[in-house]
């Protein structure tokens, strides 16, 4: 197995909800090391251009207002495997499907509404942990 790097987003909805302890001990739990954190209020344009592959999206408006609507954490992860470990650690993306002991099954409301985000694939990690973290992108 590589060591790899993911992005991590912890969503307004769980910021608000008083969650990000919860969410951060759950993936220290899983033995993914946190390289970087940060709290930022993503504007518009930047919010859009992380989720550009959804633009065509019909969820795509509601999916920009609702990560704008306050502030969320975004974490670069490292571990053996990470982009894969951390996609099971968060569950299925609606939260009505997750299973017991993700995040999403403890803290997600809705499918739009689902406390975090994991990159999809280890190609795509590069591109969203330098989105954020420009340098952090490769190991
Ligand atoms: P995320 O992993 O952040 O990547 C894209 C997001 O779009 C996804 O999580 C969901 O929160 C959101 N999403 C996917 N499907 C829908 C939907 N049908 N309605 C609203 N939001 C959605």
């Amino acid at each position: 197995m590589a060591t790899e790097r993911t992005l991590s987003i912890i969503k307004p909805d769980a910021v608000e909800q008083h969650h990000i302890g919860g969410i951060v001990s759950l993936i220290e739990g899983a033995d993914l090391h946190i390289l970087g954190m940060r709290m930022i209020h993503l504007t518009r344009p930047q919010a859009e251009g992380f989720y550009a592959v959804h633009k065509e999206r019909p969820f795509f408006g509601e999916l920009v207002q609702f990560m704008t609507r306050g502030p969320v954490v975004v974490m670069a992860l490292e571990a053996e495997d990470a982009v894969a470990r951390y996609r099971k650690l968060m569950g299925a993306t609606n939260p009505a499907d997750a299973v017991d002991g993700t995040i999403r099954k403890a803290f997600g409301g809705s499918i739009g509404e689902n406390a975090c985000h994991g990159s999809d694939s280890v190609e795509n990690a590069k591109v969203e942990v330098g989105y954020f973290f420009p340098g952090y992108q490769t190991l």
